[in-house]
């Protein structure tokens, strides 16, 4: 049995469509905004940010990205974050992360104001999210659910096994799931790097979502026939012939597909999800702001 194969690619491509016609239609009453703030010169990063803008610009947001020099005081950081708290214009603010070591990651998530903070890191919204309350949601996380819903995967009932405890995807896509929301109810298991016996766990999941940013870590022999695997990995592992970044999942995808009932690739899975729904996040925050949500 091979897998189908879960594209991201093209779901996203129908939540970014539904999400052109909803900004047009808003046009004469707020023109969402959008900014993103990358420091140094990281290049994963520097790709990512570049993708968000040019997503934005495609569904008609408004996007302005501020490059800073890696060696930013962290002072001029909370300055601009600052500065675009109080601009009418943004209604989302983004700090690419990882920051340079000498800048306080916490410090400068706490200073975006909660209402404009489109990532879903404040923890007003982490905290709202745990509650099952309304909020931003973490974008990849919820890209993750979103594409389990669109694909049709029962996530009710099901053993959903979690790799990976980051306060960007692991720790987050685990509480929503574990939620009485749609793609959500599942029983929920987190494995992490101190995890005892990670195959015990891997080989009962009904559904795998791995994030632990570690080429190609898990192998077909690690998988239960059926299961449908979220691969949430972008590990850079080379040059492809034309000078582009070569990328691997988390997930061996060659031998797994043979097993799962269902796969995400990557490039093609998850990423293009996360971008679209910063998107929506950011339309979210337009119409908060405009009174219309
Ligand atoms: N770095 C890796 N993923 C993300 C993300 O979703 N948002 C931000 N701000 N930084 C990231």
């Amino acid at each position: 049995m091979s897998a189908k194969i879960i594209s991201g690619t093209e779901t996203a491509k129908a939540i970014k469509e539904e999400l052109k016609k909803e900004v047009a239609a808003l046009a004469d009453k707020v023109v969402p905004g959008l900014v993103t703030i990358l420091v140094g010169e990281d290049p994963a990063s520097q790709s990512y940010v570049a993708a968000k803008n040019k997503t934005a610009h495609a569904l008609g947001i408004h996007s302005e990205q501020k490059t800073l020099d890696a060696e930013t005081s962290e002072e001029d950081l909370l300055a601009l974050v600052e500065k675009y708290n109080n601009d009418e214009k943004i209604h989302g603010i983004l700090v690419q992360l990882p920051l340079p070591k000498h800048i306080d990651e916490a410090k400068v998530l706490n200073a975006i104001n909660p209402d404009k903070d489109v990532d879903g890191f404040h923890p007003v919204n982490v905290g709202r999210m745990v509650l099952g309350e309304q909020c931003f949601l973490p974008c990849t996380p919820h890209g993750v659910l979103e594409l389990l819903a669109r694909s049709g995967v029962e996530t009710s009932g099901a053993e959903v096994v979690v790799v990976g405890r980051s306060n960007i995807v692991g720790k987050p896509v685990a509480n929503l799931m574990l939620q009485k929301r749609e793609a959500g109810n599942a029983t929920v298991t987190l494995c992490h790097t101190r995890t005892k016996d990670m195959d015990f766990h891997t080989k009962r999941a009904d559904i795998l979502i791995v994030a632990a940013g570690v080429a190609n870590m898990i192998k077909a022999d690690q998988v239960k026939e059926g299961v449908v695997v979220i691969d949430v990995g972008v590990n850079r592992i080379g040059v492809t012939e034309s000078g582009k970044a070569k990328l691997a999942g988390d997930v061996e995808f060659e031998s797994v597909k043979e097993k799962a009932a269902a796969i995400t690739p990557v490039p093609g899975g998850v990423g293009p999800m996360t971008i679209t729904m910063l998107m929506k996040n950011t339309v979210q925050s337009a119409k908060q702001f405009a009174g219309l949500a």
